[in-house]
């Protein structure tokens, strides 16, 4: 099987989570979606990223992205460490965790690397377009919880692409100016950025990020 890269059709799948059974791509409709995968049930780090991740969902909301979950562990032993994660992250988990018992999905998703463990899966992230293409694919070892901070600033660099045909320079956050895509020619410069521009080099144009 290949591996996923970007831009390819997410791969359904039919799972149990903990709010019941899933089909991913049902279950995406029109929204965008983030899939994560966490190497196991009540250990530490993956406590307090579902717990981080819980505390955020507003800001998923906002921007059309329904969050799923997954690990290897069982759905009783899922329910088990969302009292846990509750209790101790001060939220209520508030999006479902895949039971992927079999490994179905990690593999599908090839989100066991066997190298760094055979057991169990590493963190892997996919953010789902509403078109169901796989749009970023980030990968974090066991050791070091994800910083979805980030993972919200790609989003939001991937919907200014979509819907205001502008990218975003490096270290880009929120407010800041971004850049007009290669694809806009000159003349519909002035149509499509009402708020002007900055032409540095004719492949390099500036404009105030256009949502705000
Ligand atoms: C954790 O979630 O804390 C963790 C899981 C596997 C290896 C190391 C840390």
């Amino acid at each position: 099987m290949r591996s996923i890269r970007l831009g390819d059709e997410a791969p359904n799948f039919v799972a149990i989570s903990t709010e019941g059974e899933i089909n991913f791509h049902n279950w995406l409709g029109n929204s965008w979606g983030i899939l994560f995968s966490h190497p196991a049930d009540y250990t530490p780090v993956c406590t307090t990223e579902l717990g981080t991740v819980a505390k955020s969902k507003s800001e998923f909301d906002k921007r059309n992205v329904k969050v799923l979950a997954l690990s290897e562990d069982d759905l009783e032993s899922h329910r088990g460490w969302i009292k846990d994660i509750n209790e101790t992250q001060n939220t209520i988990v508030n999006f479902p965790i895949i039971a992927d018992e079999d490994r179905k999905v990690a593999e599908l998703y090839d989100m066991i690397h066997p190298n760094a463990d055979d057991k169990m899966t590493v963190r892997s992230v996919f953010v789902v377009d509403p078109e169901k293409k796989v749009r970023l694919m980030i990968t974090y070892p066991a050791s070091t919880g994800r910083n979805f901070e980030e993972i919200l600033r790609v989003i939001d660099s991937l919907q200014l692409t979509d819907y205001h045909k502008v990218a975003t320079p490096a270290n880009w956050h929120q407010g800041e100016d971004c850049v007009i895509v290669p694809s806009v020619p000159e003349e519909q410069l002035a149509e499509n950025f009402p708020k002007g521009y900055t032409e540095i080099k004719s492949y390099l144009r500036i404009t105030p990020q256009p949502n705000l």
